[in-house]
């Protein structure tokens, strides 16, 4: 085992059999059987071969994929074709109708579709739960309870769950745990060494790094990626040849990205607490962040996601200023997504389609005056002076 730094370069390389430094990019849909039909069966049927169809596996999926576990310190991990295709294809691999699973009330917008509309149409209850109320988990178990599904920080309010406990409550009722750590990244923090089970990733994000692909990881025990493996030649969801080569070279770089993004996103959350048009500052590094203690004990960088709430007597002001600074902006640009080398915002209660829904927004905690951010690899001056002359137009 490498140390990250390292294993982002050279971990998988056993995986590109040509004379390649950067291995190619396996553009093929099929390929040659070998001359022994044995040989063939046995391709058909092993997790990720790399020479057998492309929907089975891809020689340069699997060097990224081994890069992902090394990072993650699981034994195995499994690429699919976006975070989505990742999450469900886990979350199908282990659930079966009759189950309960326990989730918390805010995730990304898809995880919550499924579980509120497909997990419970195949017959799979589902629980929403407070994720910083580390009793509310406990109280929600049930004895067909198979799947406890946690996302720490949470999107966009950037609220933490205790990872050690949900392991351990896991364990305790013989429960999976699975947590989506797309806000972290592996260099920031790692769920399996607090003991999740399974960790999942929108690759997309801070892994690939560059806005220019779409994939998704699972991270889990080699028996769990075989299962999952099967589920995902039946879901479809195969990461694109095109996009494993970029999620590759992408990784070569994440610890430098990482770094800078840590210290930025750090730079200009202190900065906005002194900004008198500011209201909250939502940030897992703030000291002022009320589960700071928890999020230092289990995060070794707090990441660059961050979330403001401007200032205004109402909402609806609330709501104008917001806009008011996203127009101004130069560097950030207004975009979904997150992790790419580039700063965005994005207006959250817009973005999810919730402005004036007030019961989804007391649930998630969103309101019309936050911004979310995802804070690039600029130089901090840069970016902390763009919000400077964006903030002074709403003229507090
Ligand atoms: C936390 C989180 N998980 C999962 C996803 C889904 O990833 P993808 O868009 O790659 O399917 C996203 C996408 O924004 C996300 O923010």
């Amino acid at each position: 085992m490498y140390k990250p730094e390292t294993g982002l370069i050279h971990t998988g390389n056993e995986w590109n059999e040509t004379r390649a430094v950067v291995p190619p990019i396996f553009q093929t849909s099929t390929y040659y059987a070998p001359d022994d039909p044995a040989d063939y069966s046995k391709d058909s049927v092993t997790p990720n071969a790399p020479f057998f169809y492309q929907r089975h596996g891809n020689p340069v999926t699997n060097q990224a994929a081994a890069i992902i576990a090394e990072l993650e310190k699981t034994e195995a991990a499994l690429l699919g074709s976006t975070g989505m295709a990742a999450i469900s294809t886990a979350v199908l691999a282990h659930v079966k109708a009759g189950d309960h699973v326990i989730a918390q009330n805010i995730h990304y917008s898809a995880v919550n579709m499924l579980f509120n509309e497909m997990l419970p149409a195949f017959g799979v209850e589902v629980t929403r739960v407070d994720q910083i109320n580390n009793a509310a988990f406990e109280q929600a178990v049930r004895p067909n309870t198979t799947l406890i599904y946690v996302e720490t920080p949470s999107n966009p309010t950037l609220e933490i769950t205790d990872l050690a406990f949900i392991g351990a409550l896991g364990k305790k009722y013989g429960a999976i745990t699975m947590c989506d750590n797309t806000f972290s990244s592996p260099l920031n923090q790692r769920p399996h060494e607090l003991g999740i089970d399974v960790v999942l990733h929108s690759a997309t994000k801070y892994l690939g790094g560059h806005s220019d692909l779409t994939a998704g990881a699972i991270c889990a025990s080699k028996d769990f990626i075989e299962k999952a493996w099967k589920k995902l030649i039946i879901l479809g969801g195969a990461l694109a040849p095109m996009d494993a080569w970029l999620l590759l070279k992408g990784l070569r770089t994440l610890s430098l990205r990482m770094a800078q993004i840590n210290s930025n996103a750090l730079a200009l959350a202190t900065w906005f607490e002194s900004q008198k048009g500011i209201k909250k500052v939502l940030y897992a590094g703030l000291p002022s962040h009320p589960q700071f203690k928890l999020a230092q004990r289990q995060m070794t960088g707090f990441g660059g996601m961050l979330c403001i709430e401007v200032v205004g007597d109402t909402e609806d002001e609330q709501f104008e200023h917001a806009q008011a600074v996203l127009r101004q902006l130069h560097l950030f640009s207004n975009a979904a997504s997150l992790g790419g080398v580039e700063s965005l915002a994005v207006h959250p209660t817009s973005m999810w389609g919730i402005r004036h829904n007030q019961e989804r927004k007391a649930q998630t905690g969103m309101n019309d005056g936050m911004i979310r951010i995802s804070v690039g690899i600029e130089h901090s001056d840069d970016l902390i002076a763009d919000f400077q002359q964006a903030l002074s137009t709403i003229a507090i």
